[in-house]
């Protein structure tokens, strides 16, 4: 069976000279990274960072996928309320896994609203038939004020259309404990899925958050989450070249180190743009802190930028080629696309070049174009290879970037779990809009 492989040939200075890093100070990070990676097997053996075992949860998918069955027999629509990580993995699975354009599947529509828009919001609500409508409302603080705010205008518009029959809609995906959420969803009667102890958002796509919205919409669930177990395999060996999390997190660190602040993720495929989108949140919100784990104050974090190929090549491209050299970039590769299509052959001398290529031929040679072209300017890229765009591959990669997360956070000694700057934030915004200490 054919695995996601790196190559990471244009990150050396045998490649991009004085700007690519050495085998030598690779190797050298590798033995730390060595040290990194048994600490998180330690901390997952006693029980820390459960996002790790979310491959493993058969009694979970067993219950999502009967939660499925049911929702299937009457619903149209079916729509996501959340956001930030309670949002942007629903996506970037829809978005891989369910290509637009192609009819003929069952599924019922499915929508994830990770905004406060009031034209977009209301405009969604009025296009719905509500009789036909389930909303999974997604928040594992359950005091998200976007997503509260999200969840009590569904509320009241079922409550007036539906009557008693409304909490039958509603499928909350909260902590297991606590909140506020959690609270109401029992005391009105809500289908209830929980997120495990100790799962952030941005480490939550494979659990109840990404994986009912993705059952619904038909993605083989059973297949992603066996994707991820594959990787976690492969994440647990000590050798880098075997270790897809490992040197994607030591090229990304020692890039860092020498001045690369900007990592910028360019899938060459269309379906993957949101998985990009994914990755940036959850490299910035892990990776971008005041404070190292021992107090001192560090300001470190890549910022993360996300592409996509070919479209980039004419946008963002002219600033990689030739602007600072403050970045590295990650391109994302699809080695087989499931759609075959000939160019045809052309009568105009001009483009008979392109007559018996495939489109899917035509974006490789474009992807590797731009990486040969980056390299002889002497900027640094590396190149993940994704066998082909299934759940199975998919659950992989998300994986695989997660605990590339985790391990860089300890290269860069910092906490990867919290987010206090979006914390400060939330509370702000609280206190503008007169929130007291009301509990439900
Ligand atoms: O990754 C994170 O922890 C955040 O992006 C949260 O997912 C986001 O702030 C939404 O929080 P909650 O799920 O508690 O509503």
């Amino acid at each position: 069976m054919k695995m996601l492989r790196t190559d990471f040939k244009n990150m050396l200075r045998d490649s991009v000279g004085r700007h690519g890093l050495s085998p030598a100070e690779l190797q050298r990070l590798g033995r730390r990274a060595e040290r990194c990676l048994a600490e998180l097997k330690e901390e997952r053996a006693k029980g820390r960072c459960p996002f790790l075992n979310l491959p493993y949860q058969k009694e979970t998918a067993g219950e999502i996928k009967r939660i499925d069955r049911e929702l299937r027999s009457w619903v149209k629509d079916f729509v996501v309320l959340g956001i930030g990580g309670s949002a942007l993995g629903n996506i970037a699975l829809h978005q891989a896994l369910n290509p637009p354009y192609i009819g003929g599947h069952e599924s019922p529509r499915i929508h994830v609203i990770d905004t406060i828009d009031p034209d977009l919001f209301d405009g969604l609500l009025k296009s719905l038939d509500l009789r036909h409508t389930a909303f999974n409302v997604i928040s594992k603080s359950g005091t998200t004020v976007e997503t509260v705010a999200q969840f009590l205008i569904v509320r009241e518009r079922l409550k007036d259309s539906l009557g008693s029959t409304y909490p039958r809609h509603i499928i909350t995906t909260t902590d297991p404990e606590d909140g506020d959420l959690r609270r109401l969803a029992e005391r009105e009667g809500y289908r209830r899925l929980f997120i495990p102890k100790g799962v952030g958002g941005r480490y939550s796509v494979l659990s109840p958050v990404g994986l009912l919205s993705a059952a619904v919409s038909g993605i083989n669930i059973d297949e992603l989450l066996a994707g991820a177990a594959g990787m976690d395999k492969r994440c647990q060996k000590e050798a880098m070249e075997e270790n897809p999390a490992m040197l994607g997190a030591c090229l990304q660190y020692l890039s860092y180190k020498r001045g690369r602040h900007i990592t910028v993720i360019m899938p060459y495929s269309s379906a993957l743009e949101a998985v990009g989108e994914w990755f940036c949140q959850l490299w910035a919100e892990s990776l971008g802190k005041k404070s190292s784990l021992k107090g001192k104050v560090i300001h470190c974090g890549p910022t993360p930028v996300r592409a996509v190929g070919p479209t980039d090549q004419h946008s963002q491209l002219q600033l990689y080629m030739e602007g600072p050299f403050d970045k590295i970039i990650t391109f994302v590769a699809v080695e087989r696309f499931k759609a075959q299509v000939e160019i045809p052959q052309s009568p105009e001398a001009n483009f008979q070049y392109l007559s018996g290529h495939t489109l899917a031929g035509l974006m490789a040679a474009e992807r590797r174009g731009t990486e040969l072209a980056l390299a002889e300017a002497g900027r640094p890229s590396y190149t993940i290879y994704l066998p082909e765009l299934s759940a199975f591959y998919v659950g992989g990669l998300l994986y695989m970037f997660q605990v590339q997360t985790a391990l860089a956070g300890k290269l860069f000694g910092i906490n990867p779990f919290d987010q206090p700057g979006v914390e400060a934030g939330k509370a702000h915004t609280s206190t503008l809009l007169g929130k007291d200490k009301g509990t439900l």
